[in-house]
């Protein structure tokens, strides 16, 4: 049987394909390439369409033997989503109950769901648990809250079983350097850092240095992808052994401010990588730290990329390589 992984071609689901290619899974990816690279999908079976498109979600689960889903399709954008909620209600959450209701009637009982950081807002306490308080301050995690809580009813309802992954900060790229990260127009820090080592930018634009942090700028915690990719596979194996839903926080524990990371990127690229400092980008909280211990001790997870030096550095290798990302 296979695993229907939608969003692919993107920057996690990417990854992804290849942790699960190499755990000998048979994968089948399903993305509308609005976001996603073509060229990130380097094997398994893929289908070019969007999930609210009925005629090709039923041509996927019958012509494929779909196991389980692994669902990344969707926006991420946390200031677009301030602009254009309704954007961001349509991609993510209709997008969502198109794809539930299509495993229902095919007989899907198994989802990982790619949800985020964002669904908490403003912590309440650091390092996150997943029972804290959920006060999205934006779209975005509005509306991965409101796919987890519609992931709830359906496991009730239909016996669709869940796991939601909520992400830190996605970073890094695959150790062999052939897929990495390409968003168009690019707003994470850490590519934005290499793109000014690479001379593509002039500087970085801090967004802020008067937060309630040892520096003043905000602090994050990066994981690295392939991590991730493989919560992703150990979430599956979970599913399969217990078939019991869960929530898991996906981050390292450990928080690094901006101007860490850009400490950490000069070492890693010998280039000064000048600042300056801007004001704070709307809906940026402080800290955001998860406490990943739920996911250690129910997934057995260990990140194997615990050091920021090395996060960075395949990233560098990536974008180094591939100046233009997948453009060629
Ligand atoms: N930053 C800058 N300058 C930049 C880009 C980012 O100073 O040019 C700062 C941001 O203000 C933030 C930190 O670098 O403090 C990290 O920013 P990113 O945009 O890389 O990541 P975010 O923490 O904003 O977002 C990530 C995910 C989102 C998710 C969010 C959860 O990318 O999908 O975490 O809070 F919603």
């Amino acid at each position: 049987m296979a695993i229907l992984v939608t969003g692919g071609a993107g920057y996690i689901g990417s990854h992804t394909v290849v942790e699960f290619l190499s755990k000998g899974e048979e994968v089948v990816v399903l993305d509308n390439l609005q976001k996603g690279h073509r060229d990130a999908v380097r094997a398994g079976k893929f289908y070019e369409g969007d999930i609210r498109d009925a005629r090709l979600l039923d041509q996927v689960f019958s012509e494929q033997n779909i196991e389980a889903v692994i669902h990344f399709a969707a926006d991420s954008l946390v200031g677009e989503s301030v602009q254009d909620p309704l954007k961001y209600y349509d991609n993510n959450v209709v997008t969502a109950q198109r794809l539930l209701a299509g495993m229902v009637k095919y007989g899907v009982k198994s989802i990982v769901f790619s949800s985020t950081a964002a669904t908490y807002g403003e912590p309440e306490s650091i390092p996150i648990q997943e029972q804290d308080r959920k006060e999205p301050t934006n779209p975005y995690g509005e509306t991965k809250l409101a796919i987890e809580t519609m992931l709830k009813w359906c496991d009730q309802a239909y016996g669709v079983k869940y796991v939601a992954l909520r992400y830190f900060n996605a970073a890094g790229a695959h150790s062999d350097g052939q897929i990495g990260e390409d968003h168009r127009p690019e707003s994470h820090l850490i590519p934005i850092i290499l793109q000014v080592a690479l001379g593509q930018r002039e500087r970085l634009a801090v967004f802020g240095d008067d937060y309630p942090t040892p520096d003043g700028t905000c602090v994050r915690d990066y994981i690295h992808v392939t991590d991730l990719a493989n919560a992703h596979w150990l979430a599956l194996q979970k599913l399969r052994r217990t078939g019991e839903s869960a929530v898991y926080n996906l981050g390292n524990g450990e928080g690094f401010s901006v101007r860490q990371v850009v400490e950490k990127a000069r070492e890693v690229t010998g280039h000064p990588i000048p600042l300056e400092i801007v004001p704070r980008r709307a809906g940026d909280p402080a800290v955001l730290i998860a406490s990943s211990e739920k996911a250690q001790r129910e997934l057995a997870w260990k990140p194997q990329f615990n050091s920021l030096g090395q996060i960075i550095q395949t990233a560098w290798n990536w974008q180094r390589n591939h100046p233009k990302g997948y453009a060629k």
